[in-house]
């Protein structure tokens, strides 16, 4: 049966870790995937998370199964960082996923369920997993504009005249903050219109949210989130805890669906839960628990909420810097954007020649659109970097 099988090329991001770990040239830069770095390069377990594991350690008893939808601790507390109290508890849904990957591909599978004519909209660009789990799950997609290359900035008019055109049912995934992979957000106002929009077209909000306190902060980045979801009736959500609480390889995330009343919400659940039942049964339970763990605890909160805001500061610091930086090697101000924007990624604009010459000259590691993890530089990366892409354009 396999001689079926056509090989499927993993998306650039995927690709380009496995090019960094096949170089064996010392001094390599990874500035690829999304993974926070500190002042040495590296990605250390959060103090909050190895208090509570270590908690964990101790007092947990039973490792047997939990419920299909998780640990209903986890998603109350992951409930209120989300959403505060923008909506009643009772029209919400939830069920524990394998990360954020899981928690889209749970969304988009409720969707198909509910709405396989759906149409899902797309920021231009996104995350190259989104259109690619639309597309496994078989949902038809469309593309709105977002970013104007030029400025650095969204395409606000874009955005909205392409919006304009969703219909009723039509399933519009937006970022909820630190776009990625631009680094341009929406502000308060975008988010005012088109939670207007979406609700006057009887469309469905999807946002994805996975980096919640690595833009403005922690409450400010659910701003617009809660904003439509006080708005509009029905609102899906995706939420990761990879990034925030450093735990990438655990698989935290979590679905989530604002329904109009507490009846639907009980039909939601329960195909939630017979979602989960269907790929993988129970959802981890060890990143979700430590979760819970730090969120349910003052003093573990405080901590984790600290370690947050100093990365979160790091990045800003680091855009700066880099952009500083760049001016000076390359004199002029033309990666002036890079201050403004937030999180994790900013797409250069440099150009493809470039960004291969930056890998295969410099050993200097970007996604081949351009994305690079500003999260990844360093104040000794910073200077090499800023010099390289200035010998690279
Ligand atoms: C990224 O965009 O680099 C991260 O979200 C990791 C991933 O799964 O792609």
């Amino acid at each position: 049966m396999f001689e079926t099988l056509r090989p499927q090329s993993p998306d650039k991001i995927i690709r380009l870790m496995q090019m960094f770990r096949d170089d064996p040239r010392m001094g390599k830069i990874d500035l690829g995937v999304g993974v926070w770095r500190n002042a040495a390069g590296q990605t250390p377990v959060m103090a909050a998370v190895k208090a509570a594991e270590r908690h964990l350690v101790e007092t947990q008893e039973s490792k047997s199964y939990v419920t299909l939808a998780g640990d209903a601790g986890f998603l109350e507390a992951m409930r209120g960082l989300l959403l505060g109290d923008a909506v009643p508890a009772a029209r919400v849904a939830a069920a524990g996923t394998p990360g954020g990957t899981g928690a889209v591909r749970q969304i988009l599978e409720l969707v198909r369920l509910a709405r396989p004519d759906a149409t899902v909209w797309i920021s231009e660009p996104t995350w190259p997993n989104h259109p690619a789990l639309i597309d496994t799950v078989g949902l038809r997609r469309k593309s709105y504009r977002y970013y104007d290359a030029e400025t650095g900035a969204l395409d606000r008019a874009g955005m909205m005249a392409d919006l304009a055109q969703v219909g009723p049912g039509d399933v519009v995934l937006l970022h909820g903050c630190c776009h990625n992979p631009t680094g341009a957000d929406l502000a308060r106002d975008d988010w005012r219109q088109l939670a207007t929009l979406l609700a006057e077209r009887g469309s469905v909000p999807f946002v994805d949210m996975a980096y919640q306190g690595f833009g403005a902060g922690l409450e400010q980045d659910a701003d617009g989130l809660r904003l439509i979801a006080a708005q509009v009736p029905e609102v899906l959500i995706a939420a990761s805890c990879s990034k925030n609480f450093g735990l990438y390889r655990d698989r935290a995330g979590l679905a989530m669906a604002i329904c109009r009343d507490a009846q639907a919400q009980g039909v939601v659940q329960g195909m939630l839960a017979w979602l989960n039942r269907q790929n993988f049964a129970f959802p981890p339970d060890h990143g979700a628990r430590v979760v819970q763990t730090i969120l349910g605890d003052a003093d573990l909160r405080a901590t984790w909420q600290s370690e947050l805001e100093t990365m979160r500061l790091a990045m800003d610091r680091n855009r700066a810097a880099f952009a500083d930086a760049l001016r000076q090697t390359t004199r002029s101000d033309r990666f002036g954007f890079l201050r403004d924007q937030r999180g994790m990624f900013s797409l250069i604009g440099i150009g493809a020649p470039a960004i291969a010459r930056l890998r295969e000259e410099h050993g200097i590691y970007l996604i081949e659109d351009g994305r690079m993890n500003v999260a990844g530089l360093t104040d000794s990366t910073i200077p090499v970097v800023a010099e390289a892409i200035a010998a690279s354009i």
